[in-house]
């Protein structure tokens, strides 16, 4: 596996593989890799020539110093993973390299910007938009992996692709999880063992959510679905929404719903989601 930090040196390297043909499948990270991030890698790898990852810690996404300062760090653990798994380029760029200029941040977003991790993370998105935009820049692969466990950020990209009018095809990838059905997340790291065991709660309450969709009304099912957590966690929002338009269900008819939780265990912030049809 190549490691490359500097932005000129990988769009060289880039642009000599796809003279020769490749095809190039990208997937951006954090880092503190679990087997979400390498189920991606695996999928992308037997489908494309080059997989490109990249770990890059992106401060203007955080709307909180202290999260960002306790975002659980594993490099050498994380490119033994990648060598394991087969990725060919870790690019590992600096801040300096990435945002040569301060990114502007005023994408107009509409509702992603003000529903959910919207409304609870302001500014997450626009950061979000800008390290993405930039690395697509940088990278221009044919096929971008985006998790489905951050449901709203997908939307985001997708968004961010049609706007910025890149020619860049967007993978949404299955939420990978936990024996006990817990959705992996770097932040996990920070949990104890016990709160990984409590965390499977989200899931279970997620669950009730959707065996039980039709069959209450909307109110009484979220009360039941929160009331499943019990009091360890302290909830940002659990909500039923249309993925498509982020508006809230009233009713429980509604062509597409979804249920999205983020709350705190332990001082970690934990999200998740579920399509309830
Ligand atoms: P990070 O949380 O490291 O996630 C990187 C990618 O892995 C994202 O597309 C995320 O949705 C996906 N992912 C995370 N957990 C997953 C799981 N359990 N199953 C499947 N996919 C999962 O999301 C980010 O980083 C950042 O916002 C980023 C896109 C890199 C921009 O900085």
């Amino acid at each position: 596996m190549q490691v490359i930090k500097s932005t000129k040196e990988l769009d060289n390297q880039l642009d000599q593989l796809k003279k020769d043909g490749h095809q190039v499948a990208f997937i951006a990270t954090m880092g503190a890799l679990h087997e979400g991030h390498l189920e991606m890698i695996k999928d992308a790898k037997q489908k494309y020539d080059t997989v490109v990852c990249s770990i890059f810690v992106n401060p203007f996404q955080f709307n909180r110093k202290e999260d960002f300062e306790t975002y659980p760090y594993r490099l050498e653990q994380d490119k033994a993973l990648l060598i394991k798994n087969r990725c060919d380029i870790l690019f590992l760029p600096s801040v300096d390299e990435m945002y040569p200029n301060k990114p502007k941040m005023d994408y107009k977003l509409g509702e992603l910007s003000t529903t959910l991790e919207g409304e609870h993370r302001p500014g997450h998105f626009a950061g979000v938009v800008a390290v993405v935009s930039r690395f697509f820049e940088i990278i221009k692969p044919t096929i971008a992996y985006f998790g489905e466990k951050d449901f709203q950020q997908v939307a985001v990209i997708k968004w961010l692709v049609k706007e910025f009018q890149f020619d860049i095809k967007v993978e949404v990838f299955s939420t990978v999880r936990d024996s006990n059905g817990l959705a992996l997340s770097s932040r996990n790291y920070n949990l104890s063992e016990e709160g990984k065991k409590k965390a499977s709660l989200i899931y279970k309450s997620l669950e009730y959510c959707r065996k039980n969709y039709k069959k209450e009304n909307l109110n009484q099912l979220l009360e039941k679905a929160k009331s499943i957590l019990g009091e360890d966690f302290k909830l940002d929002y659990f909500e039923v929404v249309d993925e498509e338009t982020f508006q809230t269900v009233k009713e429980a008819n509604q062509i597409k719903p979804r249920a999205f939780i983020a709350a705190y265990l332990e001082g970690v912030r934990l999200i998740d989601n579920m399509s309830l049809i």
